[in-house]
């Protein structure tokens, strides 16, 4: 897979002039939704070097992230033109750079892409890794490909217009970063004040968290072994995310990765190891920034189905990564059906619900 340049960009229209310069092209396409067609569009639309790109625009949110959005974006590439020599720019959060990426990837067997993600969420995951792709036949994210961009565009800016809840989304994943990196960046992360953002500060922890994951993602690109790191908190989270859903109370992913960590790093703590007091520490931080999920005893085994069939296991085994200690990865660890339900007992307790 193709190294993907990411950018920490102070100067939007000198970094995004730099990047597309370093891709020969013959026109030029914006995907942007709803959302950001009306609050970051405005931001680069003034650029000389993009008055004659043209824009395609989508719906909102992962309900569109389907099939016919990917065949509209397709269609309006060939409409107006596009070529296996033109390049798409996406510009929104991590369903743009997820469809977008993957309709780039597809459209006369791949066209180049940039990304310019505009939520803390995408900045420091989705936009970053190659996974590209959309939901189908009612699961997430079932059809994609690897295909890095050529280059991702971090600025920071986009982050003032969003709100607490998007903010601490994103701000899950970069716990997790911390998680599986190092002591003195977990502990600064947990110092953070979530509530009263210092957006300064938030971008010198953007720029370490993204390094963490392209660290890892050189490793091992396609997930077969180390990259597995990145799903510590997701094999739960995903399960409280598909509860939540099949109920009507959907919550943004990050809270569910926010929870899931909760309950992986319980089971980190009873299977290998990892330390009481960081357990407690991290506890501390996720309930008083992210509430909690409710749910009860009645819940188990619709839980323990969800974990079963993520995409992630094989043979019905379900796979957790864990950890020793901070940054001690513990890939491809198993738990049975008691050590389960220990750990939602214990995520009851000590949640509060
Ligand atoms: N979101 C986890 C990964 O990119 O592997």
């Amino acid at each position: 897979m193709n190294k993907q340049e990411i950018i920490l960009s102070e100067n939007l229209e000198q970094s995004l002039q730099q990047a597309i310069n370093q891709i020969p092209h013959d026109k030029l396409f914006i995907l942007t939704d709803e959302y950001t067609h009306r609050l970051c569009l405005p931001l680069i639309q003034e650029f000389a070097f993009l008055k004659e790109a043209k824009n395609i625009t989508i719906g909102a949110t992962d309900t569109h992230k389907t099939l016919e959005t990917l065949a509209f974006v397709w269609k309006r590439l060939g409409d107006e033109g596009a070529t296996r020599h033109s390049l798409l720019i996406n510009l929104g959060g991590g369903m743009v750079t997820d469809l977008g990426g993957f309709a780039a990837s597809t459209f006369k067997r791949g066209i180049a892409y940039i990304n310019i993600p505009t939520t803390l969420l995408a900045m420091v995951d989705a936009s970053v890794g190659g996974k590209t792709g959309i939901n189908f036949n009612g699961l997430k994210n079932e059809i994609g490909v690897f295909s890095p961009a050529h280059s991702v565009l971090l600025d920071t800016r986009f982050l003032q217009t969003l709100d607490y809840q998007n903010l601490a989304s994103g701000y899950a994943e970069m716990l997790k970063h911390g998680l599986i990196s190092n002591t003195a960046h977990w502990a600064e992360l947990l110092q953070f004040d979530l509530q009263q953002t210092d957006l300064k500060l938030l971008q010198t922890f953007v720029a370490k968290s993204v390094r963490i994951k392209e660290q890892i993602v050189e490793q091992d690109p396609k997930e077969q072994g180390i990259r597995k790191a990145l799903n510590l908190g997701h094999t739960v989270g995903h399960a409280f995310e598909s509860l939540a859903l099949t109920e009507n109370r959907p919550h943004l992913h990050g809270y569910a990765v926010a929870w899931g960590l909760v309950c992986e790093l319980y089971l980190s703590h009873i299977k290998t190891g990892f330390p009481k007091d960081k357990l407690q520490q991290t506890i501390r931080f996720i309930r008083e920034n992210y509430g909690t999920f409710v749910f009860d005893c009645k819940h188990y085994d619709k839980l323990y189905d969800f974990m079963t069939h993520d995409k992630k296991n094989t043979a019905g085994i379900i796979n957790f990564t864990l950890l020793g200690e901070v940054g001690d990865i513990r890939i491809n660890q198993t738990a049975d059906k008691k050590e389960i339900e220990n750990m939602l007992d214990f995520y009851r307790e000590t949640m509060g619900c």
